[in-house]
């Protein structure tokens, strides 16, 4: 499948139901257009099973409570939806991409209350998110932006608002050669990729950002419990931009990105060494258990 996203064939469920796939449309006056009330997940399903496929429901579910947009189906309901829009599309391996939103209603200003959450569940074939960077090492840009205060704006949330300073970060990049923006924190610490968290490698250690300004990743923490399990000491701490200079390797982590080697940061180099082999294999086979 190819082409335009809204231009293709297929079906999507829609509030309870399965729309053909060019009919999924909202409205213009669609609260989330203008206010970015939405809240997403993006998963993958393996051979007919989607990796940690509750966990992302109740994410999801948490997200939009930390936006103060109650959605109205529980985690059951949201796997049936998950089910039956594979299903419908005859596809085993996918990218799944679940969306909640405010609707349009009575409300066009600010307050969206009385509007209602609406859901959505699209899913389609989709590879490696770094392209061939994946098993050569990505070069990543440094962002221009910083990752917010957790008292700016809910950054637990996987929400839309939170993506507005990673598309532009990652236009920048693109611009530059690159696949990828690394942002720092408020603080300046080392935070996260545009859409994937960052691990580093150093005398066989592992070190990765805390998760309070930043999306506590579910690839995140199925790595560093798999690192734990291979007996690898994991360092969650406070990272400063000018250690990179003594890491030796890096990746990436997330449901799109999977496990995908940094080559460049900036000016840093690292090198795709035998842990980050291993971990990226080590989770290509956990995914299709
Ligand atoms: C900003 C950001 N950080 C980290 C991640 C990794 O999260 P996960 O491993 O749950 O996909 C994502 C992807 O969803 C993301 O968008």
């Amino acid at each position: 499948m190819a082409g335009s996203y809204d231009d293709r064939d297929g079906q999507i469920w829609m509030d309870g139901k399965l729309v053909d796939w060019r009919d999924a449309n909202v409205h213009i006056l669609t609260h989330a257009m203008h206010y970015a009330s939405s809240v997403f997940e993006g998963e993958r399903c393996y051979e007919g099973k989607i990796f940690k496929s509750r966990e992302h429901s109740e994410r999801l579910l948490k997200s939009g409570a930390l936006i103060d947009m109650p959605i109205p189906y529980s985690v059951d309901e949201i796997e049936a939806a998950k089910e039956d829009v594979l299903k419908a599309n005859g596809l085993k391996d996918a990218y799944v991409r679940v969306v909640a939103w405010r609707g349009s209603g009575e409300d066009m200003g600010v307050a969206s209350s009385k509007n209602p959450v609406r859901m959505a569940v699209a899913c389609w074939e989709w590879g490696a998110y770094y392209g061939d960077a994946k098993m050569k090492g990505a070069k990543l840009d440094i962002a221009a932006w910083k990752r917010p205060s957790p008292e700016t704006i809910p950054t637990a949330a996987k929400a839309a608002g939170l993506y507005m300073i990673c598309t532009i970060s990652k236009h920048a990049a693109e611009a530059k050669g690159c696949s990828d923006a690394l942002f720092m924190d408020y603080r300046g610490y080392v935070a996260e990729a545009t859409g994937a968290n960052v691990f580093f490698v150093k005398d066989g250690e592992v070190h990765t950002p805390i998760p309070d300004a930043i999306l506590n990743g579910i690839t995140r923490q199925t790595i560093i419990q798999m690192l734990k399990e291979k007996g690898v000491t994991v360092h969650e701490r406070h990272i400063m931009p000018e250690e990179m200079e003594g890491f030796e390797q890096c990746w990436l982590t997330g449901t799109a990105a999977e496990v995908t080697p940094v080559g460049q940061i900036g000016d840093y180099t690292f090198e795709v060494g035998a842990l980050t082999r291993d971990v990226a294999e080590s989770y290509e086979r956990l995914v299709r258990a």
